[in-house]
């Protein structure tokens, strides 16, 4: 255990590191992509459920871990167990870091890409149907995208080795906000297009018709990939939290936040989706193919379109570093390589596996794992599988194998801060949330005979 190790600058600096990490590609990219394909407003309602009955109160379970380990998440459960019996939960977070960004590298590489396009050619001149094409046309190269996500990554391991503290933060600061309004204006823009009512009336008129096992296993997927849960993320970050940082109140801010974002970027997107007629269940093109649109629809959308893609990269970006760091922390710290070693092992290792994932969406097309391309089964194994299970052993983790008065101590920073809720954190992460989990999964289980 480290004795100095560093820590975050304040409440206001470890809210914006875990937002940063948790908004991302997951919200303005993903959750579109899933609500499209899993029928609107249900799957929204689900979702908000997973993330606060689910989603919080792991992510107050990974905090107070990573803070009472002082280390990556396979020490953190070794220091506070006391044994190396439970180091597997980390061993399964940090491989799930390493296949996220397997494919999270390749859409990372496509912001940049949208940023070059944006700032040389414009989006103006061209139709939806333009757009569509050229996205695929894009998408399927062989060599282009995967030299972006080179270059994405590269940056992203030269940030990781400037340190988290100085870069992120302090850029975090003026960055999220901007992303912010920017997501609101584009927002208003789909809202008073021709026909966008229908969007709303998509999102928010939940058709409980469509709701299957599969949707509910879609929705508690997502809240644990936007939310960075159950890979021990929050766990590593909880390790830089100081001392005197209310875990709770950070948890709640995080949270709102980070579910704020994707429902502004659902109200950005599908009024436009609807509007231009692009099919809602498009899939992972529908954030690239419908914003171009609505630039082009808005004065000053040149512009608007730089800005949007640049602050995609950037939010991307403050969630591929939590990743890397993950990756970082722990070669480092467990297998005693120097940080700079192990951030550009772990990029150079992360490259060859999202090269196979670029390449799955176009010349190796047609290898099919379970159906799925090499992209999709990165991005559903970890998403519906790895995360879930993982949150899961974290959460009986904390809530079994801890004391709770050590854990309480933890929560309340020895007292002096207060956290009523506790009694029933425990219990739902001991009973509610480990149930919750199980039935998604045995109800999913059961769909498949
Ligand atoms: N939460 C990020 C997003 O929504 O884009 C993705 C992510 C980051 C997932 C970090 C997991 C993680 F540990």
């Amino acid at each position: 255990m480290s004795e100095k190790r560093v820590s975050f600058g304040g409440r206001m600096g470890v809210l914006l590191v875990a937002a940063g990490s948790a908004v991302g590609l997951g919200n303005i990219w993903r959750f579109p992509c899933e609500l499209g394909q899993n029928g609107g407003g249900a799957f929204l309602l689900i979702y908000f459920i997973c993330a606060i009955v689910i989603g919080m109160p792991i992510m107050l379970a990974e905090f107070s871990l990573g803070r009472m380990g002082q280390s990556n998440v396979v020490g953190a459960l070794k220091n506070v167990s006391g044994s190396n019996k439970y180091k597997w939960i980390g061993y399964s977070g940090v491989l799930c870091a390493f296949l996220i960004m397997g494919f999270y590298g390749v859409v990372c590489g496509w912001t940049l890409e949208y940023v070059y396009q944006a700032v040389v050619f414009g989006f103006s001149s061209m139709t939806p149907t333009d757009l569509s094409t050229a996205f695929t046309a894009f998408s399927v190269q062989p060599v282009r995208p995967i030299l972006w996500t080179i270059l994405f990554l590269s940056i992203n391991c030269a940030v990781v080795l400037l340190g988290v503290k100085n870069g992120i933060e302090r850029s975090s600061k003026i960055l999220m906000p901007m992303l912010l309004i920017i997501i609101i204006i584009l927002g208003c823009r789909s809202l008073t297009l021709p026909g966008g009512m229908d969007g709303l009336k998509f999102l928010f008129k939940p058709d409980f018709s469509k709701v299957t096992s599969e949707v509910v296993l879609n929705a508690m997927g997502q809240a644990f990939f936007s939310l960075s849960l159950g890979m021990g993320c929050m766990t590593t970050y909880g390790s830089y939290i100081g001392k005197d940082i209310n875990l709770g109140e950070s948890v709640v801010q995080v949270t709102v936040l980070d579910s704020l974002v994707s429902l502004l970027a659902a109200i950005a997107i599908f009024p436009a989706v609807f509007s231009l007629g692009i099919n809602p269940s498009a899939g992972p093109e529908l954030a690239f193919i419908t914003l171009p649109n609505v630039f082009n629809q808005i004065p000053g959308g040149y512009i608007w379109a730089i800005l949007f893609f640049v602050l995609l990269s950037i939010a991307a970006l403050t969630s591929t570093i939590s990743l890397l760091e993950v990756i970082t922390a722990f070669m480092s710290e467990e297998w005693k390589l120097s940080r700079k070693k192990a951030a550009i092992i772990g990029t150079a290792t992360i490259i060859s596996i999202a090269a196979f994932a670029s390449l799955s969406l176009g010349d190796l097309s047609d290898w099919k794992i379970f159906g799925m391309s090499f992209f999709d089964l990165l991005d559903n194994v970890t998403a519906r599988i790895i995360m879930p299970l993982t949150g899961l052993a974290i959460s009986l983790f904390v809530a079994w194998k801890i004391e709770q008065t050590r854990l309480k101590d933890e929560i309340t920073n020895q007292g002096t801060k207060k956290a009523a809720y506790f009694k029933a954190f425990v219990f739902i992460l001991r009973y509610i949330t480990p149930l919750a989990i199980i039935i998604v999964f045995i109800n999913q289980l059961l769909s498949w005979f």
